[in-house]
């Protein structure tokens, strides 16, 4: 069986997942009998190429990396020629991956990228905080309408499973409330700070090791963090948060003397991300917090991050594993593709097809 691929966005998201797609695409035909293709990619900058036999990635990757476009790709265009629209339009994409920009603002581009792709009926593959955030129920139920899937695994945490192993597993429980550490950038800059470095060196040092965005606003103000608890809160607890219903506070004010005064006191300064049922509403909140050395959070450092999930049945459960970077974000893009071939490729009314390792 083959899966064909829309790809929207080639930027470290988009180019990492085709890295990650060429290195297992035989080890996915021989177990699987799946072919996973790519026969279409659409950047607003790098340009555009769309062949239904299916694209070579090694070569686009190499034109990529050496040109900063995919332009003199044979067949490929400007994307004003063939955008993302027409791609996630196309009858021969049978799954769209959209890995655009995050934009809390507005969840654009990918609103409108995922929509069409669902109304066309494509199942959707994201990492794209924004959509996510702001407008789940919406696109769940065009994507329930449509009879597709919509999986958004690698909005937070990265690859690190957290929104498939919860739902998944945690079927039946109820969820009263999510704390954690969902930010890898300020987890690594705090952890630097610890150790007595200021906080412009330690984000110059994340930045240099590739963690830290060139601009890395939305990661130290907190706004990415805010960003995935809205999405845990939509998912977990059916509740729609407004970006300004979450409390929110950043670590650009932090300074290494607190940091290490609550080390002597054996605590640790963390960015806590929060999201709780309290009397009929929810509350959330991402901001500083000391942790004592008692709380599992005191022992994620650098850029790992961790997720208490408190529930009725089984109280708290810990997810913990590396939250940011490009192959560990395509891991999660691959996880929901086979979800999806798992769950599609079966017969109707009998369990989906066992992908056994
Ligand atoms: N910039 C994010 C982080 C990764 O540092 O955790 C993408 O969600």
């Amino acid at each position: 069986m083959e899966l064909r691929i829309g790809l929207v966005g080639f930027g470290t998201v988009g180019t990492g997942f085709a890295e990650l797609l060429l290195e297992k695409q035989g080890a996915l035909r021989e177990r699987y009998g799946l072919d996973l293709r790519v026969v279409g990619i659409t950047d607003l900058v790098k340009g555009s190429v769309y062949d239904e036999r299916g694209l070579d990635l090694a070569r686009l990757l190499e034109v990529s990396r050496r040109e900063s476009t995919i332009l003199s790709y044979p067949g490929a265009v400007k994307f004003e020629e063939f955008g993302s629209l027409d791609l996630v339009r196309e009858d021969g994409v049978d799954v769209v991956v959209e890995a655009t920009p995050t934009n809390l603002e507005t969840g654009e581009p990918g609103y409108t990228h995922i929509r069409e792709a669902l109304s066309s009926g494509k199942h959707v593959v994201t990492t794209n905080k924004g959509p996510i955030a702001l407008k789940y129920k919406e696109l769940r139920e065009l994507a329930a309408r449509k009879g597709v899937f919509l999986r958004f695994e690698g909005t937070v945490m990265s690859g690190t499973p957290c929104i498939s192993m919860a739902s998944e597993c945690l079927r039946g429980a109820e969820v009263k409330r999510i704390r954690g550490i969902i930010n890898g950038t300020t987890n690594f800059i705090l952890t630097e700070m610890e150790k007595g470095i200021p906080y412009e060196e330690a984000l110059r040092r994340a930045q240099e090791f590739g963690i830290a965005e060139p601009d890395p606003t939305a990661d130290v103000e907190g706004w990415d963090a805010v960003a995935k608890v809205m999405i845990l809160a939509n998912v977990f607890m059916g509740h729609q948060l407004s970006v300004s219903e979450v409390e929110r506070e950043g670590i650009t004010d932090l300074r290494p003397e607190e940091l290490r005064a609550a080390a002597r006191g054996g605590a640790k300064v963390k960015l806590v991300a929060e999201v709780r049922k309290e009397g009929g509403t929810v509350l959330a909140s991402v901001k500083p917090r000391k942790v004592p050395s008692s709380d599992p959070l005191a022992h994620v450092d650098g850029v790992l991050n961790a997720l208490i999930f408190s529930t009725d049945t089984v109280g708290d459960v810990l997810i913990m594993g590396v939250g940011a970077g490009p192959r560990a974000t395509a891991q999660a893009i691959l996880s929901d593709l086979l979800w999806i071939y798992a769950y599609t490729s079966g017969s109707p009314g009998k369990a989906p097809k066992a992908l056994f390792p």
